[in-house]
């Protein structure tokens, strides 16, 4: 096959991200911070977490990246908690051990599907540590937390106390059965107490045992909260309105320790043997990450600059209790040091032929094994234009997958850009001619380049990246049918029009697919010969005719390569039923 596979391909993060904030005065314009969901350190990236969480953030950090603003995307592995404890015991690894190779390996992965952070770190990074016990001693100055025993599931059998996750029973809400003791897959609520609990370990039943606990008091909150929600009119609407709900319906307080010796210890003298719940800890990593970061590249204290910006967490729609009740009522509890968020865009989950992905029952496509065969631009194109900017479910299909990419990505945009600078080659020997007189058709296709950013830029904004990638499909569409009608094969005297306009549609198409599928538009660019680097580029100069007459072009090659059905039959054995 073509190899579509160089991990040299992807820019590397650091190049990026330092060359788009080298100039940046960081307390001079309003910086843009982007922290997508803290992935768990304990098994590989799937095209679930790409899709709900990463990409839509990528897509838009891209963007932003190449409106010039300045944008910092933060993440961080998720490295606490029992489930990480009890796999490491698993490999006959120490959790540090278990949680380093997770944390490198998930970055891999990142890098190789082009999710471009400024700053992928830890929760177990010391700075996070001490953030995160700072935070714990002013939310106890401030009266929010208070201590209280609690009784607690302990397997005699595992010698464990049982964390939430590990205890498995039925909701008390909604009654469905299998659900988790923190969070109910079904009805999306954190049960006060499961009904019929038993140990995840062994299925046993567990026995009760009592032990002293930290609380956080969130209902202090529910007053601060509700205007919080009923102010911000960035936050999806739908969402705004069962968060809500939640708060009309009485907030519990939380228990935010655990007895576990995995996790961040508890600042408290008595507090041996006790860590923070990795629910307290990890989305205080979006802020310590920050300020780690604004500490290396400007010398400078982060919570200045997190004040000043717009601060958005893509999220997938499981975590909008944590993130919509939790979070903010965290950053209230001291003081708002660190502001709240300005957006939280939630996506809905990823299906894959529209049965629920799930490792367990090993019906899910790592991201591995996807793009050992596919390009990785493959998957983000196909994947960015099923997505819509709301928490919807989409789902993965092969057969549409094969077809959007012969069809729109290949026989479109491929096409387009192919047949243009072909024609550059062999008949101008790759010199962009010089343009004549323009006729009307001429005309139209100046105006589409000159209208384009303007339509493009709010439905970027908005994060409907679906909406955006149709409007560039047609972008491309109109000049394939206007170098269709122009034919420069056979009418000489406006070829040289046609062709210098068609080239500049080339680039313009490239812009607007850098955040998409960058990979590709590396292999374009080099193609076009320009003499800047891609991440020089600015949205502004969008609609510009850059390309000038007397340009040479570079060394044409097919950028794509077609899906073949018999490799698509291949994936769908692999996943073995589907029905
Ligand atoms: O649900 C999860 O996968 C968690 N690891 C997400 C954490 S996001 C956070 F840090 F707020
Ligand atoms: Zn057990």
């Amino acid at each position: 096959m073509l190899s579509n596979r160089n991990n040299n391909d992807f820019y590397s993060t650091n190049e990026l991200s330092s060359y788009n904030n080298k100039s940046i005065d960081v307390e001079a314009d309003t910086p843009i911070v982007v922290t997508t969901a803290l992935p768990y350190a304990n098994g590989e990236i799937h095209l679930g977490h790409i899709s709900s969480t990463y990409l839509p953030a990528d897509i838009f950090t891209r963007f932003l990246r190449i409106s010039k603003k300045k944008v910092f995307h933060v993440c961080a592995s998720d490295d606490f908690g029992t489930p990480i404890l009890i796999k490491a015991e698993q490999e006959k690894k120490t959790p540090k051990e278990f949680v380093e190779y997770w944390n490198k390996r998930d970055l891999e992965d990142f890098n190789a599907i082009g999710i471009s952070f400024d700053k992928f770190y830890k929760t177990s990074s010391h700075e996070n540590q001490e953030f995160v016990q700072n935070v714990f001693n002013k939310l106890r100055n401030n009266g929010h937390i208070y201590e209280k025993e609690v009784i607690q599931f302990y397997c005699d059998f595992d010698n464990k106390f049982l964390p939430d996750r590990y205890v498995i029973g039925t909701c008390p809400y909604c009654k469905s059965n299998d659900q988790y003791s923190d969070l109910c897959e079904k009805c999306g609520r954190v049960p006060e107490e499961i009904l019929d609990p038993k140990c995840g370990i062994c299925g046993k039943s567990p026995i009760k045992k009592s032990s002293n606990h930290y609380f956080f008091k969130l209902s202090n909150f529910s007053d601060d909260l509700k205007e919080w929600l009923t102010t911000n009119n960035n936050l999806q609407v739908d969402i705004k309105n069962y968060v809500l709900h939640w708060i009309e319906e009485g907030l519990q307080d939380w228990d935010i320790t655990r007895d576990l010796d995995w996790g961040i210890n508890i600042p408290v003298n008595d507090a041996k043997g006790k860590v923070f719940y990795g629910w307290f800890d990890n989305h205080l990593c979006y802020i310590s990450t920050f300020n780690t970061l604004i500490k290396e590249q400007f010398g400078k204290d982060g919570k200045d600059v997190w004040n000043t910006s717009t601060i958005y967490h893509f999220i997938g729609k499981d975590i909008i209790y944590h993130h919509f009740l939790f979070l903010p009522a965290i950053r209230m509890g001291i003081n708002m040091e660190y502001k709240l968020p300005d957006y939280i865009p939630v996506r809905g989950h990823l299906m894959l032929h529209n049965r629920k992905i799930s490792k367990s029952r090993n019906w899910y496509i790592s991201l591995r094994e996807f793009i050992s065969t596919f390009n990785p631009d493959y998957l983000r194109f196909y994947i960015a234009s099923i997505s819509p900017s709301n928490q919807d479910d989409i789902n993965f299909d092969w057969d549409v997958f094969s077809s959007k990419i012969n069809n729109e990505l290949i026989d479109n945009i491929g096409n387009f850009i192919n047949r243009t600078l072909s024609f550059t080659k062999k008949h101008y020997d790759g010199i962009v001619p010089e343009p004549g007189i323009y006729q009307d058709e001429d005309q139209k296709g100046l105006d589409t380049i000159m209208t384009i950013s303007s339509e493009i830029e709010e439905l970027f904004k908005k994060t409907e990246t679906d909406k955006v990638l149709k409007t560039i499909l047609k972008f491309s569409n109109f000049f394939n049918q206007y170098f269709q009608k122009k034919q420069p094969w056979s009418d000489k005297s406006s070829a040289a029009t046609t062709l210098y306009i068609s080239i500049n549609a080339v680039r313009v198409l490239a812009v607007l697919l850098l955040p998409f599928i960058p990979n590709s538009v590396e292999k374009i660019w080099s193609q076009l010969n320009n003499n800047n680097k891609l991440y020089e580029e600015s949205w502004d100069d969008l609609s510009k005719l850059k390309v000038q007459p007397g340009h040479r072009i570079g060394k044409i090659s097919p950028l794509f390569k077609k899906i073949e059905r018999n490799e698509i039959e291949k994936e769908k054995t692999k996943l073995g039923t589907i029905s």
